[in-house]
């Protein structure tokens, strides 16, 4: 018996698993309920009694040294395995970055917005989306029965004061002008809201950017000449305007401002269904009666207001015929905007 342990200690030291599945057949073969040395211990009760002692001892050793050998083995199968795996990692491959999102394009022409009026010296501020009638509409110069205030293009959140969602950007003119002395220069970004059914060319909820500026002396040429700046900015430094005269309660005058078609160029299409010229914008001179309401003196000061929509902005930009898809929030559309 002392032979054959010996043997099988000789064997031990030359026990090889290339797979997990080699090392677990080693593991049955040897240390298993019918394995080798189960064998031996059953064999071991025969052993003469003086000889049991060292037998058992070195029966012990057997069992151990190859729970060593096996445990070697495992460990390293373990880090082949993993050195392998690693090798099937290309380290010169380029950075795989994970897919971000794209800026939505009503955000992309908003800032662009911000940025044409800021690089003149306009400051950016908001206001909160629901609004009292006197911001929305009363400092405004909205006669008490002007129908912007009838139940279909509103929402009121209360009556009596009467709370609504503002309809305009305009209404933070007023907070603006009741904060700040003159001159102000200002821009107003935001979301505002209608009771209007839901189109191609219109929704309940859309965004605006509102312009302020009141000083001494200002007059309609710095108006006109401010919004030439920003079409050109905006579009293309061919672009053309044309004021029409219009009304609005809180400018006097009041003008509609269209541009050159930037899809035709001016030669008539289908979008500026053949006139050449396509409407972006409100705007005029504010009414003294709104600086007089906000605590201004109209003696002293005077000043223009203008107001867009930022949908319509960037359907022209982009040539976007169906307002909805701004909402609608497909990846596949909203993807194609590149931050210009
Ligand atoms: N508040 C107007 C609207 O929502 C837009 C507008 C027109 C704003 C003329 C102005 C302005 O500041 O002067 O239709």
């Amino acid at each position: 018996m002392k032979e054959k342990i010996d043997l099988l200690l000789a064997q031990t030291q030359a026990m090889k698993a290339d797979t997990a599945a080699e090392l677990e057949a080693l593991k049955v073969k040897y240390l298993g309920r019918k394995g080798i040395v189960q064998e031996l211990f059953q064999e071991f009760k025969n052993v003469p009694a003086e000889e049991k002692r060292e037998t058992g001892q070195r029966l012990n050793e057997l069992k151990d040294a190859i729970q060593t050998a096996l445990d070697a083995l495992k460990e390293q199968l373990e880090s082949t395995t993993s050195q392998s795996h690693n090798a099937t990692n290309d380290l010169t491959l380029p950075v795989d970055f994970s897919d971000l999102g794209a800026r939505h394009p009503l955000s992309i022409v908003r800032n662009q917005i911000c940025n044409i009026f800021g690089n003149i010296g306009y400051t950016i501020a908001e206001g909160p989306e629901i609004e009292d009638d006197w911001h929305n509409f009363t400092a405004l110069n909205f006669p008490l029965n002007h129908p912007a205030r009838d139940m279909q293009d509103t929402f009121f959140i209360e009556k009596d004061p009467d709370i609504a969602l503002r309809t305009h950007t305009s209404s933070v003119q007023i907070r603006t002008m009741e904060r700040n002395k003159p001159p102000i220069r200002s821009i107003f970004p935001g979301r505002v809201y209608r009771n209007e059914a839901i189109s191609a060319r219109a929704h309940c909820l859309f965004h605006q950017v509102e312009g302020l500026y009141i000083d001494r002396d200002v007059s309609f040429a710095d108006l006109k000449q401010t919004l030439y700046y920003f079409a050109k900015e905006m579009f293309s430094s061919d672009t053309k305007i044309r004021l029409r005269p219009s009304y609005f309660p809180f400018t006097e005058p009041s003008a509609e401002m269209d541009i050159s078609c930037n899809i035709c160029g001016g030669k008539g299409c289908n979008i500026c269904k053949g006139s050449g010229w396509v409407e972006i914008l409100g705007c005029g001179m504010v009414d003294p009666n709104v600086l007089e309401n906000c605590g201004i003196d109209s003696a002293q000061y005077t000043g223009f207001a203008f107001g867009m929509g930022i949908e319509r902005v960037t359907m022209l930009k982009y040539q976007i015929n169906d307002l909805r898809l701004f909402f609608e929030n497909d990846v596949r559309f909203l993807k194609q905007f590149e931050e210009g």
